[in-house]
């Protein structure tokens, strides 16, 4: 096994310019991993555009391959968990940032990445959420840990159509929040409706440039995946005791606020990273994501593309021009 040849995308950098090729690599090449798995799918997330476009925030060392999610088969194991043959699935910790990623045809990771696919769901539905739905989940998780209900006021998502983005309105709306999406693609307006949300609005409406500290309330749950003046905007705009998940920086890593929204509204900025959340909470919430969190039309909402095409893919998320999810099939390369 060893010595077996696979495909993979690889990054490499050459006088700081960053080249996207496929090479032909040996597991041996891998990192020592408990686990080695056969990657079935994947999918693209705008990290991985990061990590595609050089940022070392994501990636120190090249040459790499991204892919921050894979699911497949276990092909060798030396932990008593996992068998060969197993259906597995893993979202963030290190894979495709520093840890050679999921844009290939195996990985080699230590065990406690990994988790058995939840009962009823397949591998490549898993990849349909992959880290955006298990991002969406963790949000919904901190918002109802504040006891903020659907009948306290609307729930705000921005980045709509976005793979965290479209995933939290579907989610937001399983749950009976009145869910307001912001996007900068009005002409998806009715693929959001159909999703469920009550409320389409422009990204400019949710970029306040008046400098003023507090502005009218128009809801009490936010997900804001763009950060900036956007996420400013959010927080000037939220209501009493409401609470905002941040987690994003299409937009910006930046954002102006003053303390009034925090000491007169009382609302709760809420830091989300995904990546490193303990695998006790995954676990428990794929499997809501298999039940009341699930997307019913979410094929809608997915465009499935060989690994074979992967590079303009990443073009696109990095424009911010991605509508929904890309999913990668890495069989049949
Ligand atoms: N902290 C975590 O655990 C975690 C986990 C997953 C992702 N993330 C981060 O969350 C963000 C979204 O990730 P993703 O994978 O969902 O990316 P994505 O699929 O590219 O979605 C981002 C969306 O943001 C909107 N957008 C793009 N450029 C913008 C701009 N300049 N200003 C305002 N909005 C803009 C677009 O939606 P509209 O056209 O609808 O506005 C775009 O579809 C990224 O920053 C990613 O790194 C963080």
């Amino acid at each position: 096994m060893k010595n077996e040849d696979f495909l993979a995308f690889v990054i490499e950098e050459k006088n700081g310019i960053f080249i996207r090729s496929f090479q032909k690599r040996k597991i041996s090449d891998l990192p020592v991993g408990d686990v080695l798995i056969r990657v079935h799918y994947s999918t693209l997330n705008y990290k991985d555009g990061l990590s595609a476009r050089g940022h070392k925030g994501i990636t120190k060392n090249y040459p790499h391959t991204p892919g921050v999610d894979a699911a497949g088969l276990v092909e060798y194991s030396t932990n008593s968990k996992f068998k060969i043959g197993d259906e597995v699935m893993l979202t963030g910790y290190d894979l495709g940032m520093n840890t050679s990623g999921g844009f290939a045809e195996f990985i080699s990771v230590p065990a406690n990445w990994v988790l058995h696919l939840p009962s009823g769901m397949d591998l490549r539905t898993s990849m349909i959420y992959g880290t955006a739905g298990i991002t969406a989940a963790i949000c919904i998780n901190e918002i109802e840990s504040r006891k903020i209900k659907p009948k306290d006021g609307n729930a705000l998502v921005t980045g709509s159509t976005g793979g965290v983005g479209f995933i939290a309105v579907g989610m937001l709306a399983n749950l009976g929040y009145n869910v307001i999406a912001s996007t900068g693609k009005l002409d998806k307006t009715n693929m959001l409706k159909n999703l469920g949300a009550k409320e389409v609005i422009s990204r400019d409406e949710v970029n306040d440039k008046s400098n003023k500290p507090l502005l009218s309330k128009r809801w009490v749950a936010a997900i804001d995946t763009v950060g900036g003046n956007t996420l400013s905007t959010v927080i000037r705009s939220t209501e009493h005791h409401g609470a905002i998940c941040t987690l994003g920086l299409v937009e910006s890593d930046k954002f102006d606020i003053t303390v009034y929204p925090f000491i007169l509204r009382g609302i709760a900025l809420i830091g989300i990273d995904s990546a490193e959340k303990n695998i006790e909470l995954k676990t428990e919430l794929w499997q809501r994501i298999n039940s009341d969190l699930k997307i019913s039309n979410i094929e809608n909402y997915v465009r499935e593309v060989s690994l074979l095409d992967i590079n303009q893919e990443i073009d696109l998320i990095l424009q911010g021009k991605q509508f929904g999810k890309i999913l990668i099939n890495c069989m049949d390369l």
